[in-house]
Formats: C-alpha cells, sequence, structure tokens
C-alpha cells in the first residue's frame, strides 16, 4: 500500500466527488428518517494543504485553491466551499460526511493502512455518530449492508494503485448492489484509459443496477497533471441529482483549466 491522498488532496477529482457526496448528503437529509453513510476507503479525513506532501505534488493549487473567492451557487456547492474554506484543514470526504450528519443519522468510514486510520480515528472523535474502522474496506462493505435504515450513501474511492483493482472495485460493487439494491452509491475512477474506464463500467452495470449516471470531469490543455480525467459512477443518484451538479460545476469548470463535464446516463434516467 503505497498510496497516500495526502498527495492528491484537495486535486480536481476530490473536488467533483466531494461535491457529489455533499448533493448526496444534503438529498438524504431532505427526509427526517435516518440515513447511514459508509465510506469504504476514508483516508486521514483532514490533509493540510499549506505544507508537506500537498505543496509537493502542488495538485491542490490547480484544484480547491483555484475556487477561492467564489460564492454562492446552488446549496451542495456553497456547502462544500463553507465547509473547505480552511487551508490548512482541507477535509476528506468521512469528515465532510461527518459534518453533515444529523443526531439520527451515522458514518462508517473505513481506511486500511494504520497511520492514516490512526489520523482518522482522531479526526471523528469529536463526532459521535461516526465511527472509524482500520480494515478492508471491501470485505466490511459486504459486511455492513443492507443497512437497518435502509437510507444509504455509499462511497467507494480506491486508489487503484494494484493491477487488479478495477476488478476487485467492480466485483465489490457488484457484489453490494445486489445486497441493498437501493443504496445511492458514489463510486470513483480514474479515467486513464476510454477501454479500461468502459470495462469497469460495463462491470458494474452487469450487476443490475437500475439507475447509473456516469460523471468524467475532465480538465483542460492546459492541465500539467498525470491524470486528467477523473470519473464518478453514481448508482441511484436522487432525483435533481444531474441538474443540481450541473448548476454546481458550472463556476467550478472554468477555474479547474476550462474543464469539461460529460454526464452520461448507463442506465435509467430521468
Ligand atoms: C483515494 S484515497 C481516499 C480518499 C477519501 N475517500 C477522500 O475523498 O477524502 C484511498 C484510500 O484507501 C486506502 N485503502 C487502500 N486499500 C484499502 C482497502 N482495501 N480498504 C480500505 N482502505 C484502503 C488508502 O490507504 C487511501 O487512504
Amino acid at each position: 500500500m503505497n498510496y497516500r491522498h495526502a498527495y492528491h488532496a484537495g486535486n480536481f477529482a476530490d473536488v467533483a466527488k466531494h461535491l457529489a457526496l455533499v448533493s448526496v448528503v444534503l438529498h438524504l437529509r431532505k427526509k427526517d428518517a435516518a440515513f447511514a453513510v459508509i465510506d469504504t476507503h476514508a483516508g486521514r479525513g483532514v490533509y493540510d494543504l499549506t505544507g508537506g506532501e500537498a505543496v509537493r505534488t502542488g495538485e491542490a493549487e490547480g484544484g480547491v485553491a483555484k475556487l477561492a473567492g467564489l460564492q454562492g451557487g446552488p446549496s451542495a456547492l456553497s456547502t462544500y466551499l463553507d465547509l473547505t474554506s480552511a487551508r490548512d484543514a482541507y477535509p476528506g470526504s468521512p469528515l465532510i460526511a461527518a459534518k453533515l450528519l444529523r443526531p439520527q443519522d451515522r458514518l462508517v468510514a473505513i481506511e486500511k493502512h494504520p497511520e492514516d486510520a490512526a489520523v482518522l480515528a482522531a479526526t471523528l472523535r469529536p463526532f459521535r455518530k461516526a465511527r472509524a474502522e482500520t480494515a478492508d474496506g471491501y470485505a466490511r462493505l459486504i459486511a455492513l449492508l443492507p443497512p437497518p435504515e435502509r437510507r444509504a450513501a455509499i462511497l467507494i474511492d480506491p486508489p487503484y494503485e494494484a493491477g487488479g483493482e478495477f476488478s476487485e472495485a467492480a466485483g465489490a460493487v457488484a457484489g453490494a448492489i445486489r445486497r441493498f439494491a437501493t443504496g445511492i452509491y458514489l463510486v470513483w475512477f480514474p479515467v486513464k484509459s476510454p477501454a479500461g474506464a468502459n470495462g469497469f463500467c460495463g462491470e458494474v452495470l452487469a450487476a443490475g443496477a437500475r439507475k447509473v449516471l456516469r460523471l468524467d470531469v475532465t480538465l483542460g490543455a492546459r492541465s500539467e497533471e498525470r491524470l486528467t480525467t477523473a470519473g464518478l459512477l453514481i448508482v441511484n443518484p436522487p432525483f435533481g441529482f444531474e441538474t443540481e451538479m450541473r448548476d454546481a460545476l458550472a463556476p467550478v469548470l472554468p477555474r479547474l483549466d476550462d474543464a469539461r463535464a460529460d454526464f452520461t446516463w448507463l442506465a435509467g434516467g430521468e
């Protein structure tokens, strides 16, 4: 396990992924009934973008740092901007979720790397309804489904550092969907080759999900990042999710080297 998210925190892929997470959690909060958030690859939970690893790659400079001064927009964007205003404490996905929980909701955040898991546990300690686990996210996901609340957002955000991780991730998502077909799944993936990404999406689709939206965010030609397209599969997106994400991304994309967002319904639609 060489991957450390501290080098990539706050980059353009995090911006798109975290906006989508905020949008989904705000949707779940529209009803009083409790919901669960399961974050299978949670990372440390908080990142100092002003020093260390973040400065060495400069990825946050090309991501969230470019949103400085942006205000308003749909609630997903304004909430994301509020949550990420401190450069020395950029919240990872589990901290974003923890901050949006109501008393009746809960978060389970799983991280395998012992050092990052220790920081995650400390980061989530103030949140009574958030639990950090040091474990394998894929195995725990299957054990945690279906959640008793029957309402859940599940973020699956692996590092894809090992050769077979596309298959492992697709298999885990497919298994999870079979156990809990009505969950809202956010599955991040890198688009390094169209064939690899399409194959991955095809494997997830084969699990039989009825509503699947794919969002690709591609940096503009001026970008010097190594990864220029970040993918997100949203299984069972809430009604209106695509419109909210289009509106949220509209003021964001021009600041990310004129990035582009492509939305494709792979199954179902609105
Ligand atoms: C892309 S990062 C997660 C970033 C985080 N979701 C966020 O948005 O802030 C992937 C994380 O997965 C962890 N990881 C790798 N393999 C894992 C596994 N099998 N189970 C749980 N965590 C794993 C890595 O240590 C790394 O911290």
